[in-house]
């Protein structure tokens, strides 16, 4: 099956809910769903991730709901196009930004960004799901992780996890990344520039090759 005329590729994803789940490019449209996601009673992003805490800051003096959905969504626009600039000033082509959806009713499930960085030939990877351990993340940088390798053709992936982030630190394990250790760096594209401290985990491409070749051997095996 080839990629659609909006984008989408073919997709692997499979969910035990039964939903038809499509990756597709992002687009701005998508912003509603975002505040949604992160700010649905019980949602987990604000946790980890500190746009989404932002956002619900942002919200949480509003007079009405209506608002708050406002500011919220506000608040994430400015980061998106902040971060978007940022990306397109240093490395024109190189950021991808796909988002799962259910296909039949475009719910947003997750998104996992890619691009490259300042560093030569480094590229790195950014996701969050919706619902938690239903293997989605796993699912998505493995294939943003192929994606990338083939068109972008970095010499490494690196994932830049909060040293407490134990769901992120999990998932690169169980995809192969090698633990680099902690590095403290400055963050680009949020509201003011900090150095934060985060894991690196790193896959190369001579690492994601033979990752490949045995995952296409097992198949033929199958
Ligand atoms: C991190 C995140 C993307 C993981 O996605 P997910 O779909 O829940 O992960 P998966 O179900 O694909 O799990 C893959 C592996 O990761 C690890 N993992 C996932 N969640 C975990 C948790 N809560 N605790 C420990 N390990 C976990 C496990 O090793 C798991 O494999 P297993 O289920 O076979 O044991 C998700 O928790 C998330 O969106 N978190 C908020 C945003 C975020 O932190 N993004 C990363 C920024 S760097």
């Amino acid at each position: 099956m080839n990629g659609s005329s909006d984008g989408s590729l073919p997709s692997p994803f499979s969910s035990a809910s039964g939903f038809q789940l499509v990756f597709r490019p992002w687009r701005w449209s998508d912003i509603d769903d975002l505040w949604r996601a992160a700010s649905e009673p019980g949602s987990h992003l604000p946790v980890t991730l500190g746009w989404a805490k932002r956002a619900i800051e942002s919200a949480a003096n509003a007079a009405s709901a209506e608002e708050a959905d406002i500011l919220g969504r506000r608040s994430l626009r400015s980061y998106v196009v902040r971060r978007v600039c940022g990306h397109i000033a240093r490395s024109p082509h190189a950021l991808i930004s796909y988002v799962l959806v259910d296909g039949e009713t475009n719910t947003l499930f997750g998104s996992p960004s890619g691009w490259m960085t300042e560093r030569p030939g480094i590229a790195e990877i950014g996701l969050w799901v919706r619902y938690p351990r239903q293997g989605l993340g796993r699912e998505m940088v493995a294939y943003l992780e192929s994606l990338m390798f083939r068109t972008l053709r970095p010499t490494a992936i690196e994932l830049s996890v909060h040293p407490d982030n134990t769901a992120m630190i999990g998932l690169a394990r169980s995809l192969g990344y090698r633990d680099s250790g902690v590095v403290e760096r400055s963050q680009v594209g949020n509201p003011q520039p900090f150095r934060e401290r985060s894991r690196l985990f790193v896959l190369t491409a001579a690492q994601w090759h033979v990752k490949h070749r045995a995952l296409v051997m097992s198949k033929r095996v199958v």
